[in-house]
């Protein structure tokens, strides 16, 4: 029999008063279209939470590392590293300009690129004279990658690094935000983001030129004329006012946020401990995530695999996933070049994502922890 219970979703937007307020006052001042004051503060907001120099506000994440790409150079053919445990809005960009992506394996205690796998492929570059154009990192679920070795490897060979924190912000490594170690960040207000947008993006960087170049390319390259003058390709990449609203209200929440999903890892964590089948995601001592969402691996012993247990968890109307499938796996990048692999692949077999939602009660999450406790407790 189908259940009644309610339904309790992955990571859903999490929306209030205050974003009603901040967007029908926008709606109401007129700035309906890609420009106005909410834009422009919203990309303030953001250089200040970052302590970042320049924030350009873009109508995606994926548009976000599109540019930054853009800003790197990459011609036809040129080879881009790029993190093989992502989301495909990470690696698709190096495709949009017929790029050539690398898919390097994420190491154990992290998730995130492995910072030796990623010196020694540079170092072998650089003796064939193959290196690449960029590096594209992810910082995924809400967990910085361990960014010194990765910086001093990018720095030694002169690459740009970009750093996919579309689902990180307000994380930090050794203080300091996300986004702000490389050339670029970018950050992503996808409705299932920590903050969201409903859907939008943000490229953050240091340096005002390339700032500029990326803010004018996002509005069609459109020059400073009377009439319309173009004379560089250009895209339609701006973020609306009224959706730059809705972002400086969600701003505002953010600590609150991460500190809600940070008690659901440990709500997690602390109901699982008796399970020796269940271990947690590994929080890293270098930095502090945001606890995007809270993701469990399964022992391969544990005679239960993420599919099932997301398919009970759907018979209780419980929204869950497992983790990213990687890209390297993936039938689209079957051809691409791949460094390692098997680390993410073992993680995709036995991981999943548990609902990890800023609206989700207490109770709801009892609930989802009787049910993940019911498959996992030893028989
Ligand atoms: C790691 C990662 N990169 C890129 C993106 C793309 O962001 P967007 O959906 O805003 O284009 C996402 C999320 O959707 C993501 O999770």
């Amino acid at each position: 029999m189908a259940t009644t219970k309610k339904r309790i979703y992955l990571s859903p937007p999490d929306v209030g008063q205050r974003e009603r307020a901040y967007l029908l006052a926008a709606l109401d001042s007129g700035w309906i279209a890609p420009v106005g004051p909410d834009l422009n503060a919203f990309e303030a907001d953001i250089v200040k939470r970052t302590k970042t120099r320049h924030a350009v506000a873009l109508s995606t994440g994926t548009a976000a590392i599109h540019l930054a790409l853009r800003a790197c150079g990459i011609q036809p053919g040129d080879r881009v590293y790029c993190s093989t445990f992502t989301f495909a809005g990470s690696v698709n960009p190096v495709i949009y300009e017929k790029g050539i992506p690398v898919l390097i394996d994420c190491d154990r205690h992290s998730w995130n690129l492995d910072p030796t796998l990623l010196a020694e492929a540079l170092a072998n570059d650089a003796r064939n004279g193959t290196l690449p154009k960029a590096v594209v990192l992810t910082h995924l679920y809400g967990q910085s990658a361990d960014l010194t070795p990765i910086v001093s490897a990018c720095t030694q060979y002169a690459i740009p690094l970009i750093e996919d924190s579309a689902e990180a912000l307000g994380a930090t490594y050794h203080s300091q935000s996300v986004g702000t170690f490389g050339l670029c960040g970018i950050f992503s207000f996808n409705g299932n983001k920590i903050i969201t947008t409903s859907s939008g993006g943000m490229l953050v960087c240091n340096d005002s030129v390339i700032a500029e170049r990326i803010r004018k390319w996002s509005t069609q390259s459109r020059e400073n004329c009377i009439h319309y003058e173009h004379t560089e390709l250009g895209f339609n990449y701006r973020l609306s006012n009224l959706l730059a609203a809705i972002g400086r209200a969600q701003l505002e929440s953010l600590d609150e946020k991460i500190a809600i999903c940070k008690a659901h890892y440990q709500a997690y964590a602390e109901a699982f401990k008796d399970i020796p089948s269940i271990t947690m995601m590994p929080i890293c001592k270098y930095g502090e995530p945001n606890y995007w969402l809270s993701c469990i691996t399964l022992a391969p012993t544990s005679g239960n695999n993420p599919t099932s247990i997301v398919k009970t968890l759907e018979s209780e109307n419980i929204e869950s996933r497992p983790l990213w499938k990687p890209m390297h796996l993936q039938p689209f990048y079957r051809n691409a070049p791949t460094v390692g692999g098997d680390v993410s692949a073992d993680l995709f077999n036995r991981g999943l994502c548990l609902p990890s939602g800023t609206n989700m009660t207490h109770d709801e999450r009892d609930r989802v922890i009787e049910i993940v406790r019911k498959c996992l407790l030893p028989k």
